[in-house]
């Protein structure tokens, strides 16, 4: 089956990324087909020239609301709390996701307001952000960020669920999390120390010469997890955000299990690396707080007349 879209094409310039609770579930399955069939025959060819996705995810509280449990796949969980996160994942964890991006703002509010009439009143926008693209692929920081992902068919299995889980093949698991920079702290750093943060040179992204030299607590080598299987990987898709009081990174990132997540977030959170070595805790850590976050299954585009969420009222 197919993968939806929104998640191996290259990012757009904008993006809303809306969670959504459940609030009248016998409704939910008419305004879940409603929505798909709007997405597939009309949204995704009228703005295809914007490059317009509308991706949708689960979260496991609906499959519990649904008294569902026994439908959701294996590997989705709840999101656990890290040190330095200023929210209760339990509170922002939705029922339901949608990620909307494309190359135009104004084509972006059109299909998301669509889509939230779809859903309504079946589903209740819970939390509403908007992100922008990166321009040179540079976010906030002024740094490149997308250099270490895993590119063209190697993404594959980095994202989508395989044989482990034939049930649910082809869909992935959506990492998100609304993550603030602290600025005014980034931007009193001159341009070396900020590189020793991050690891990689602000002017290209190259990795440090010698590869050595790079600051063992740097994010570029906290972010890097090497097991006996191989390097552990995400796909990292990512929307900046900013305004007049706060800006930071939408974080979004791919995973065809929730454990490749939390394994490099967990060296980069401990002093501990995965190794055994001790350098200390991830050096950009200092300059960002995690203020609200959910894990959702993304299941592959239905087939036949089926719709997104329908393995849900089986
Ligand atoms: C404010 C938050 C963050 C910012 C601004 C940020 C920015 C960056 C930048 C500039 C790079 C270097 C260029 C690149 O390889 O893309 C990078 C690399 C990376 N980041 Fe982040 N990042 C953030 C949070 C995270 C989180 C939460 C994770 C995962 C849990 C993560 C995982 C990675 C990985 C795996 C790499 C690749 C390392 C490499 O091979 O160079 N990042 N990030």
């Amino acid at each position: 089956m197919a993968h939806q879209r929104g998640i191996l094409d290259p990012p757009q310039q904008h993006a809303v990324l809306m969670t959504f609770d459940l609030e009248d579930a016998s409704a939910a399955p008419g305004r879940l087909r409603f929505l798909w069939e709007d997405v597939s025959e009309r949204l995704h060819d009228w703005y295809a020239s914007y490059r317009l996705t509308v991706t949708v995810g689960f979260g496991l509280p609906l499959f519990e609301k649904l008294g569902r449990a026994a439908a959701r796949p294996p590997a989705l969980k709840a999101m656990p709390g890290w040190e330095g996160d200023d929210f209760d994942p339990a509170a922002t964890q939705g029922d339901l996701v949608v990620q909307v991006c494309g190359d135009d703002r104004a084509i972006v509010h059109h299909a998301e307001r669509d889509v939230r009439h779809h859903l309504a009143p079946a589903f209740a926008v819970r939390d509403y952000e908007v992100g922008f693209g990166m321009p040179g692929s540079r976010g906030v920081l002024g740094f490149v960020d997308g250099t270490g992902n895993p590119h063209d068919d190697a993404r594959i299995p980095v994202v989508l669920i395989g044989d482990e889980d034939p049930a649910h093949r082809d869909g992935s698991y959506m990492v998100l999390r609304k993550i603030r920079e602290d600025l005014a702290a980034w931007e009193r750093l001159d341009t070396g120390r900020q590189e020793q943060v991050i690891g990689r040179r602000k002017a290209d992204s190259a990795p440090f010469d010698p590869p050595e030299s790079t600051p063992p607590t740097s994010h570029k080598e906290k972010s890097t997890v090497g097991t006996p299987g191989g390097e552990v990987e995400i796909l990292r898709r990512s929307f900046p955000f900013g305004g007049r009081d706060e800006a930071g990174l939408l974080f979004v990132c791919w995973v065809r299990d929730l454990a490749q997540y939390e394994t490099i977030k967990g060296q980069m959170a401990g002093a501990r690396n995965v190794d055994g070595t001790e350098p200390g805790k991830d050096a950009i850590e200092q300059f960002y707080t995690a203020v609200s976050g959910g894990y959702y299954y993304v299941p592959p585009e239905p087939e036949g007349d089926g719709y997104l969420g329908d393995f849900l009222f089986e």
